[in-house]
């Protein structure tokens, strides 16, 4: 049994100066692409579901599924919740058994954020669970999160919010969105307030909207009759600076998913003939593993189970 809380997988991040992937799972396939991922590079791993992947799939399937692969994997698992905004789905998560979650007031006043933080962080930890928060705003638009405007963190009020609420990680705004279009122009994360934060806080610190856009999974997309306008992502060279400043938590979804449509376009068009979904998913999951393989060794968690 190998699912860990976490903020124990987030303080040995924090100590050794790397990042642990979170990467977004919605069904069967993509959670053991993940999980196959981090037991081939020894990493440790979140495997996070959103709300709009629990409307999905549902919250007993999903979670029977993750904790089924945390106790059969050989590396530590974190089961964890992203973007919980809905008060009651974030008490049945806890209850359920996820061992981390994340309460997103980002959209809400600063005194209403730590105040709903506070009481969700009592509910969290009478259980042993960890709860992430979030403070500015990540851009971007997703099935359920969706912000149109990025305000950067402060760092004083983050010091005072991480206080007050009682929180054991934070998710902070310097740049980054949410999706496959990221950036209008040249791509530029916010160094140096990063550094500044990390200072303060002396916590784990997680970064949203990390997603790097491999060109080669667009031009595969395209290549195979896929449409997309420009979509950019987060520069490697930025990424990695970012974990050696203190970034500790790296959320993926967007890449996980070219990779998926890259593979099933590729199928679909190069072998007309099949219908078998085994075939058709099973690329698929194949190619997001090697995409989440090279997150890894990226963030510097390889060899860190
Ligand atoms: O940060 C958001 C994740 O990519 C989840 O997106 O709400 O479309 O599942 P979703
Ligand atoms: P991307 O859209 O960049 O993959 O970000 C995902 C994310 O932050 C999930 O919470
Ligand atoms: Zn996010």
């Amino acid at each position: 049994m190998v699912l860990v809380t976490g903020i124990k997988a987030l303080a040995k991040a924090d100590g050794q100066n790397y990042a642990v992937g979170a990467f977004n799972v919605n069904n069967m396939e993509i959670m053991q692409a993940v999980v196959r991922a981090a037991e081939a590079q020894r990493s440790p791993v979140f495997i996070q579901t959103s709300e709009g992947a629990i409307d999905y799939a549902g919250l007993e399937a999903l979670y029977t599924m993750m904790l089924f692969a945390a106790e059969s994997a050989s590396v530590p698992v974190v089961i964890h919740l992203d973007h919980g905004k809905d008060l009651d789905l974030i008490r049945k998560c806890i209850k359920i058994g996820y061992s981390s979650i994340m309460f997103d007031g980002s959209h809400l006043p600063f005194e209403e954020n730590i105040a709903t933080t506070k009481q969700v962080v009592r509910w969290a930890h009478r259980r042993g669970v960890s709860v992430e928060a979030e403070l500015g705003t990540i851009g971007g638009v997703e099935d359920k999160v969706s912000s149109r405007t990025i305000v950067f963190t402060e760092p004083d009020a983050a010091k005072s919010f991480v206080d007050r609420s009682g929180c054991d990680s934070l998710a902070i705004a310097i740049g980054t969105s949410h999706g496959a279009y990221k950036f209008a122009g040249q791509a530029q994360l916010d160094l140096a307030r990063l550094r500044v934060i990390k200072r303060k806080l002396r916590m784990p610190l997680v970064l949203h909207g990390a997603s790097g856009v491999p060109q080669e999974l667009v031009q595969k997309i395209t290549g195979f009759g896929g449409q997309l306008g420009n979509p950019e992502g987060v520069p490697e060279d930025q990424l990695g600076q970012a974990v050696k400043l203190g970034i500790n938590k790296v959320n993926t979804d967007t890449d996980l998913r070219l990779a998926f449509t890259a593979a099933v376009r590729e199928t679909l068009i190069t072998k007309p003939a099949e219908f078998d979904p085994r075939k058709i998913i099973g690329p698929a999951r194949d190619a997001i593993q090697k995409v989440v393989e090279a997150r890894m060794q990226l963030f510097g968690s390889s060899g860190k189970a």
